[in-house]
């Protein structure tokens, strides 16, 4: 009966992340990383405008402004999510802000991919190997031609 109990506990409620590993944030490979190298020194602005620096970057990410999601004091981080200034190690909890059902079905393994034992180590890849953050929607993929009949690729 309480091993019962204990197990609809675990299975209704289960904890993600627990001796899990999720990957590295792509951006501290960035040759910009650490962002605080020159934004440390500068003061941040607030306004939407055209920036002259980070050109490369199209933002096309609902109607969201890089400081809905840079934080504006420490640029080596992420804004606040539940009371704390997060690393981008922990950026899925930023998307899961906005993008809540689909965050708890990342961290439950049947959104994004989760690879590892069910009962042990889970390694789950970041949000952001997959989308980008400034434009994260997926273009269509252009289906691939039917592949040819055997008696076209055939030689005689
Ligand atoms: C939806 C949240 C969000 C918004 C809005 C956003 N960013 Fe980002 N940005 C991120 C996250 C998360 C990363 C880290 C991605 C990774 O490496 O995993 C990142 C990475 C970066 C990087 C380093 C990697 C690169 O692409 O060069 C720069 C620079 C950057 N952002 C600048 C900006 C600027 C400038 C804007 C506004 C024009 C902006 N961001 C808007 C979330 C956001
Ligand atoms: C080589 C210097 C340099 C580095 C390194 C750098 N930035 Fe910037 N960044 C700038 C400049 C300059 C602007 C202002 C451009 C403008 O106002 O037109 C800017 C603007 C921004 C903005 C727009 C908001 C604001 O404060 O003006 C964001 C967000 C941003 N940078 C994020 C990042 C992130 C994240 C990184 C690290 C991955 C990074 N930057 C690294 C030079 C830098
Ligand atoms: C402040 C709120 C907010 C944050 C934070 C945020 N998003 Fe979004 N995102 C939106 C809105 C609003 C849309 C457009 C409406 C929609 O499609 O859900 C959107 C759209 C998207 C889409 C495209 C959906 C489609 O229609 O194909 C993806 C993918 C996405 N976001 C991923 C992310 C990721 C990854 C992060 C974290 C780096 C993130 N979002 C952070 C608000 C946010
Ligand atoms: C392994 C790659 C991968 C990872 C990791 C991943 N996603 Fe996705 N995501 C996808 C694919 C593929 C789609 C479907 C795109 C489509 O159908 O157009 C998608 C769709 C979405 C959508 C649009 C869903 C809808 O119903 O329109 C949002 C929002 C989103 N992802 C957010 C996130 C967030 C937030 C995270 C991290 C917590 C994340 N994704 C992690 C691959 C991934």
């Amino acid at each position: 009966m309480m091993i019962g109990l204990f197990l609809f506990f675990l299975l209704m409620f289960p904890s993600p992340l627990i001796s899990d590993t999720v990957s590295n944030a792509r951006i501290f490979s960035s040759p910009l990383f650490p962002c605080s190298s020159c934004h440390g020194v500068m003061k941040p602005v607030f306004s939407r405008r055209k920036l002259s620096f980070h050109e490369d970057i199209t933002l096309n990410h609902d109607n969201l402004w890089c400081l809905d999601c840079h934080n504006a004091s420490n640029r080596d981080r992420l804004n606040k999510t539940g009371g704390k200034i997060i690393t981008f190690n922990e950026l899925q909890s930023l998307c899961g802000i906005c993008h809540g059902v689909i965050y708890t079905e990342w961290t439950q393994g049947v959104h994004g991919k989760r690879t590892g034992y069910w009962n042990g180590e889970k390694h789950y890849l970041l949000c952001t190997d997959c989308h980008n953050p400034h434009s994260p929607r997926f273009n269509p993929l252009r289906p691939e031609p039917p592949p040819l009949r055997p008696e076209k690729t055939l030689r005689r």
